[in-house]
């Protein structure tokens, strides 16, 4: 690369990884208001700046983890939107199995151990033990360019809590007890829940925090366009 590596900036992309097991140790509110308050300088269409964020801590955080991982005990999954569709192509699959593999593989579960696995998958529903849950949200009568809007601004949470010293991970998988987050939380039906996210400090001695994602090549994902 040409471009200083050192930069703060590329740094902090560089060194932001899914977090999946946290410290015990708090967050103060004033910290998320400054990721968030950095982050809200996404770019987004027409500057509508779409996102709602719902930030879950202590009592709240309890009472949500305790009612989603009973539902998700019992079967009772609520959708809140496809995410993937039923069937990937061999090339995404293959993607999807390996960090699946790896993840499992970090954390000592064999492949077919399936009740291991969705111990290992109700994790999420403690946030990964971290201290603070955000939500993400936008009104739901919004399209498709609303959602790029609120990927963007998620990255930059994202961002922003690294260059601030702490660690995250996007979760998805509050959506599958999507009506139930509304719910407990009381976000009105207007808004769609887009993601989950764990915010708090690494704890850094975890095996599964070890996890290295792959990516491909920039040649294998660009085609420039020069005639
Ligand atoms: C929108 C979104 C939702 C995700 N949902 C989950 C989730 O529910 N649980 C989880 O453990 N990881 C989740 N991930 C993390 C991905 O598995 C992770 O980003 C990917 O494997 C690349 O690894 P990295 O983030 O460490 O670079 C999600 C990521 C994104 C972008």
């Amino acid at each position: 690369m040409n471009h200083p590596a050192s930069h703060e900036a590329v740094q902090a992309i560089l060194n932001r990884r899914s977090i999946r097991r946290f410290l015990d140790r708090p967050v103060s509110n004033d910290v998320i208001r400054d990721v968030l308050r950095i982050a809200a300088r996404a770019p987004s269409g027409t500057n509508i700046q779409p996102w709602h964020v719902h930030i879950v801590t202590g009592d709240a955080r309890d009472r949500l983890s305790n009612a989603v991982v009973d539902a998700a005990r019992k079967g009772l999954r609520c959708d809140e939107y496809a995410y993937m569709p039923a069937r990937l192509k061999d090339l995404h699959l293959a993607r999807r199995r390996k960090v699946g593999h790896d993840l499992y593989d970090l954390y000592g579960i064999q492949r077919h151990d399936l009740p291991s696995r969705k111990e290992a998958m109700l994790r999420n529903f403690h946030f990964f033990g971290a201290p603070v849950g955000l939500f993400f949200t936008m009104d739901k009568y919004l399209l498709a360019g609303s959602w790029l809007d609120s990927g963007m601004f998620m990255q930059n949470v994202m961002i922003a809590a690294q260059a601030l010293g702490l660690s995250s991970c996007p979760q998805q998988a509050w959506c599958e007890y999507g009506r139930l987050v509304h719910e407990v939380l009381g976000i009105p039906d207007e808004q769609i829940l887009l993601s989950g996210m764990a915010i708090g400090y690494e704890d850094t001695s975890a095996d599964e925090n070890k996890l290295r994602t792959e990516r491909a090549d920039v040649h294998d994902f660009t085609t420039f366009h020069s005639l």
